[in-house]
């Protein structure tokens, strides 16, 4: 029997309000193609210090943050899951703060990815503007975060809404419930895009080099193999040949870039 897929919600709106519903909504559709187990995370509720922005997580590792908080039991329901959906609304054209303060508390994740066997579904609700543009600056996160991406949806509120906009959500919510549904189903990691092989070798060219300056991220990227000669991608799937060809080339240039600023001193001018 096929167990329950489990799906976690990071919520990063203040209260129960139209992102919450729309989480509902999508949770309804979802129910209707497949078993879910639905969990959600608020972060209001979470225990989440600011970033103090020393550093350490990047060149020393994350156990060496300084705040003491709920960023590694967080981390650890991600591992647990089987997806996660990123849920926010709009403040101020980009996401709410308490979603910031949780990307930029796992930002070591961003050099260090990990989530390569995770689906996401990336949720914004937004009175009228904003939607595109911080579903693309989630979709950034998510995918260097190693997820892939399955879906996602921008929802409109302003009041009133109009029974075409209710519509027009709705379907929005149906088609995204349908995507993660399929994604999940199918389990096995899709072939990486253009940017993913791309970003591999660009992140490649610089922690190759960087044993000394960032050591944590250095020492990771050996131990999973990433720094292997003729290693495709963080994962192995098939890896369009073109694409790698792309992302050699990158990588090539890159490396000569971040050697010539490592071999100045600081301040230095070539
Ligand atoms: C502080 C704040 C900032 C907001 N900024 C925007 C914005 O930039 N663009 C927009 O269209 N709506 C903006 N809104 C409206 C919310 O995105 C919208 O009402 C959203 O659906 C609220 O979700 P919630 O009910 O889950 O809190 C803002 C609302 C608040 C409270």
């Amino acid at each position: 029997m096929q167990q329950n897929k489990k799906i976690l919600v990071i919520m990063g709106s203040p209260r129960k309000g139209n992102t919450f519903r729309a989480c509902e909504e999508l949770r309804g559709f979802l129910e209707k193609e497949l078993a879910v187990e639905f969990e959600y995370l608020w972060l209001k509720d979470a225990n989440l210090q600011p970033c103090r922005g020393c550093l350490a997580c990047f060149a020393q590792g994350e156990e060496r943050c300084p705040n003491r908080d709920d960023a590694p039991r967080i981390e650890q329901k991600i591992h647990d899951a089987d997806a996660v959906i990123f849920a926010t609304p709009v403040y101020g054209m980009n996401v709410s703060g308490q979603m910031k303060t949780f990307i930029d508390r796992l930002s070591y994740v961003f050099h260090r990815p990990r989530f390569f066997d995770k689906k996401a579904l990336l949720l914004t609700t937004a009175g009228i503007l904003g939607n595109e543009d911080v579903l693309k600056y989630l979709d950034t996160v998510a995918r260097v975060w190693g997820f892939e991406v399955a879906g996602t949806v921008g929802i409109v509120t302003a009041a009133p809404v109009p029974q075409y906009r209710i519509d027009e959500n709705r379907n929005a919510i149906a088609r995204a419930a349908g995507k993660l549904a399929a994604a999940l189903l199918r389990g096995s990691r899709k072939s990486p895009g253009l940017m993913d092989v791309v970003l591999f070798h660009g992140q490649r060219a610089a922690f190759s080099q960087l044993e000394e300056v960032s050591p944590a991220d250095y020492r990771y990227w050996k131990e999973k193999g990433w720094l292997d000669r003729g290693t495709k991608y963080f994962v192995d799937v098939p890896v369009n040949p073109l694409y790698n060809i792309i992302g050699v080339i990158v990588e090539w240039f890159s490396a000569r870039g971040v050697k010539k600023d490592l071999a100045l001193g600081p301040g230095e001018t070539a």
